[in-house]
């Protein structure tokens, strides 16, 4: 109907795709920033989120002179890691948008995880749109900052032009293999029929950033009205838990539908339970800034979807990412809510040792924590885990982890991912002999502790 035309929330787009090919990158293009050398090792391991007012897009997307009158408020991003070792934090992003981005690296064409994210974007039956990345690397490239890719590739000598074509080729080849139909998006006339529009870009020079935003928002407008349609029932997740400087333990959500109030009663899922809190701060990040990266933050009274949020309220401190938050009602029935919460523990929960023998593990998120677990059990690693834990390293994890000391003495370890390690639990641990092994880059901690498995045999 005409009427909901006018009132729908932001579609959420999720960037997916190989290690690599820029998804972070486009991003910082984009926005303007620099998120993509901040990180360790150069590789995303968290999922983050971006506001992109529509009165940005319009302004990035006027040289292409589309319709001005974007029917969106705008467009929330979200970015996934390509690394292998994520494919649930891929799950959980493709789980929350409405639209996909999925990147592919011009000079490698399809990769694992590529083949991973389509299949994973096919089972959700969720459109998207490829962008084809690093056109500047096509020898010869003569860069046109920003330009639309249509009056780029313009610019271009034969033989670049050429390169170009001969790999488009490639990749289309390469999709139709994983049974896609894909075709250059502005000569694509049958787009969100049965085939998939390219669009190729550069996250360095800016090539191909115009078209691929238009197409995401008036493809989404046009074809989606329904799905978009505001909807006052709330539904949101929690994506991180995260100590903020002046603001205590937040979380970090992403609000896919309805409104949030500072004051609400919110339940999210703990390590301990339940927790039932209220709303004290609802702080967003400035528009166009990465939510996962410390910054400044905007205050609200309220807050309506799509956005990402960072929520500041008392008893976080062991809340879990990944799960859902709801919002208590005055007719709602408390244990229910309570009950419907702790539901995404116990599949994680089910994956530990039930013989009790192994590593202790603890990461900074449920979603780190999955990830962690999956890579632990994967045949080429094959690490029993007994028991786990999610935030920094404290001294109550060093006794958990030292009840292996009698059983097994090499698994009286903590492999701790993304986190810190408190001064006085590294002292206990030293003086009851619990190694702790602790890294920012999820295979490390296997390297380490390969290396002193191998020592204690000889
Ligand atoms: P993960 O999040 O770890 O999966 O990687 P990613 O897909 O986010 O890729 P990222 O943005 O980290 O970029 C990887 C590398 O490719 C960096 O060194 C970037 O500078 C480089 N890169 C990204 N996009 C482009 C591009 O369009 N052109 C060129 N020449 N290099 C690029
Ligand atoms: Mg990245
Ligand atoms: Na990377």
């Amino acid at each position: 109907s005409g009427r909901s035309e006018y009132n729908l929330r932001s579609p959420i787009c999720c960037i997916m795709g190989h290690v690599d090919t820029g998804k972070t990158k486009l991003l910082d293009c984009i926005r303007g920033t620099n998120v993509q050398q901040g990180e360790a090792g150069g590789i995303t391991q968290q999922i983050g989120a971006t506001y992109f007012p529509a009165e940005n897009i319009r302004q990035r997307t006027k040289e292409l002179k589309a319709d001005a009158n974007l029917k969106v408020p705008g467009l929330l991003v979200i970015d996934t890691p390509g690394h292998e070792s994520f494919t649930n934090l891929r799950s959980r992003g493709s789980g929350l948008c409405d639209i996909a981005i999925l990147v592919v690296d011009i000079m490698h064409g399809l990769e694992r995880q590529t083949i991973e994210s389509l299949n994973l974007l096919k089972m959700r039956n969720t459109n998207f749109v490829i962008a084809l990345n690093k056109v500047d690397r096509l020898y010869g490239w003569k860069a046109c900052h920003n330009a639309s890719i249509v009056k780029a590739m313009k610019e271009q000598s034969r033989d670049v032009q050429f390169e170009f074509r001969t790999r488009l080729t490639q990749v289309v080849t390469e999709f139709k293999e994983q049974g896609i139909n894909t075709e250059l998006y502005y000569k694509n006339k049958n787009m969100g029929k049965d085939t998939f529009s390219i669009v190729p870009t550069s996250a360095i020079s800016g090539e191909g950033i115009p078209d691929l935003l238009l197409l995401l928002v008036q493809w989404t407008a046009k074809t989606m009205a329904a799905r978009l349609a505001y909807s006052n029932e709330v539904q949101c997740t929690v994506l991180e838990v995260k100590v903020v400087e002046g603001h205590g333990t937040t979380i970090d959500v992403i609000l896919v539908n309805g409104e949030l109030h500072e004051g609400d009663q919110i339940v999210v899922c703990g390590m301990q339970g339940p927790i039932v809190t209220s709303i004290r701060a609802l702080l967003t990040p400035d528009p166009m800034k990465e939510l996962r990266v410390k910054g400044s933050y905007e205050h609200h009274k309220k807050i309506k979807a799509a956005q990402g949020i960072k929520i500041n309220a008392q008893g976080l401190e062991h809340a879990i990412a990944g799960t859902s938050l709801y919002v208590m009602g005055p007719d709602d029935d408390a244990e229910d809510i309570k009950e419907a919460v702790m539901e995404d523990m116990r599949s994680v929960m089910g994956r530990v040792n039930k013989c009790g023998e192994g590593v202790y593990v603890q990461a900074s998120t449920l979603g780190s924590l999955e990830a962690l677990l999956d890579f632990l059990k994967t045949p080429e690693v094959s690490i029993p885990v007994s028991g786990i834990g999610i935030g920094n390293v404290h001294k109550q994890d060093v006794m958990k982890a030292s009840v292996m000391l009698e059983k097994k003495k090499e698994y009286a370890t903590i492999l701790a991912f993304d986190v810190r390690v408190a001064q006085d639990a590294r002292e206990l641990a030293d003086e009851v002999g619990v190694e702790i092994f602790a890294a920012d880059i999820i295979y490390h901690l296997f390297d380490q502790f390969k290396v002193y498995i191998d020592n204690l045999k000889e």
